[in-house]
Parts: C-alpha cells; structure tokens; sequence
C-alpha cells in the first residue's frame, strides 16, 4: 500500500489499509463518507494532516506561531490556532479530534489526562479521538539514538536525537536534542 494512498478507497471499498495509510483510513472508517470536521492538536509543522487535508475539513492548533506558520504553507485552506492543547477550549465539537507524535510532549500524566479532557471537550457526540505516541512504557528498550541529517543550498542541518528512560519506576521517557547547523 502506498504511503499516501488516499483514505477515501476504504470509504469506496471497504478494504483494510495498512502502515501509515491505516491512519487516516482508521478516520474515514470510524466517521463513515463525507467531508467531516476534524481538529488536530499539536499539528507541528503539519506534515501527517497534509495527508488528510484532501479528505477533511480540518482545524489545526498548535502551541507555537512559528510551527503554524510551517502547517499554514503546506495546509493552505486550513484554520490554524495558537493554543495548548491542555486547556484550550474552542467552543465548537469536531466529528474528530486527532492528537499525533505531538501527545509525546506532555511530560506528566496530569499534562495527559488534561490533554485528553480537551479532546473530549471538543468531541460532537459519537465524535471520535485519535492519538498515537512513537513509545509505551512495556514495550520501550532504551537508549534509542538516531541521527539523521538534511541540507538546502547551502545550509546543512543534522539532528541528534536521543531517547532514554532515567527512571523506570515512573511513565515518563525523556528525549534530548541536539542541533548542528552549518551555513
Ligand atoms: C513533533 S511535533 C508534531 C509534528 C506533526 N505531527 C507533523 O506531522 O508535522 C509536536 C508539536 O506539538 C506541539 N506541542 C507541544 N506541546 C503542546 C501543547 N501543550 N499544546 C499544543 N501543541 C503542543 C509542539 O509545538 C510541536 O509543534
């Protein structure tokens, strides 16, 4: 199955997709055809809901201008709203609310359960919620480190980014960047 295969095929055909595709196809499943209202919380720089842009009529906040202002040129047509995902309140429901990677950055299980009562706050009756985080607590094995380097003209930039649990006994993992840029 293709990575961005659109998610409207299980709305025509009914079949199971898989891998990346299974996400938006997950949506299209659970809210059934039509060009639902959904809201994302922590869109970043709004690379996954591009991917369902085509297919919904989406919301998108984030904590920080400068990550909207990536999401607004690659989701053009989309709202895009400064806020905290742990105590904004919109005063509208959504057929959906979707919460990606960025559910990883709340940092205690009261920053989670808040996060989560906003979803629920913004949820139509029946509304769905989708959240993925990259690791859980059982299945974690730690160090994980990954390196991963990109360039444009003449600026390079590498990430180092590396995960670890330094207390095990709690639910919290603990990720450290570092950044090289070169110009
Ligand atoms: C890893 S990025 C999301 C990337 C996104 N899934 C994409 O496809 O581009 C995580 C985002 O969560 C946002 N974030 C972290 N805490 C937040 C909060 N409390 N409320 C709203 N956004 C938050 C960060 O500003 C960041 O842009």
């Amino acid at each position: 199955m293709a990575r961005d295969e659109p998610a409207r095929a299980v709305c025509r055909g009914g079949r199971a997709l898989a891998g990346s595709a299974a996400r938006g196809a997950g949506l299209r499943e659970a809210l059934g055809c039509g060009r639902h209202d959904i809201l994302e919380l922590g869109v970043g720089g709004g690379h996954n809901l591009s991917h369902r842009t085509a297919d919904f009529q989406a919301t998108a906040l984030d904590l920080s201008e400068n990550m909207l202002a990536h999401s607004r040129r690659l989701n053009p047509g989309v709202e895009h709203l400064v806020g905290d995902m742990r105590d904004v309140r919109l005063g509208r429901t959504f057929a959906a609310v979707v919460i990606d990677d960025a559910i990883s950055h709340m940092r205690s299980e009261a920053d989670l359960r808040a996060a989560f009562a906003t979803a629920a706050a913004h949820l139509e009756p029946g509304g769905v919620f989708i959240t993925s985080t990259e690791f859980l607590r059982d299945t974690f094995r730690g160090p994980r480190a990954e390196v991963c380097t990109r360039a444009k003209g003449d600026t390079q930039l590498t990430y180092v980014e590396y995960t670890h649990d330094p207390d095990p006994a709690d639910t919290t993992l603990e990720t450290v960047f570092a950044h090289f840029i070169t110009e």
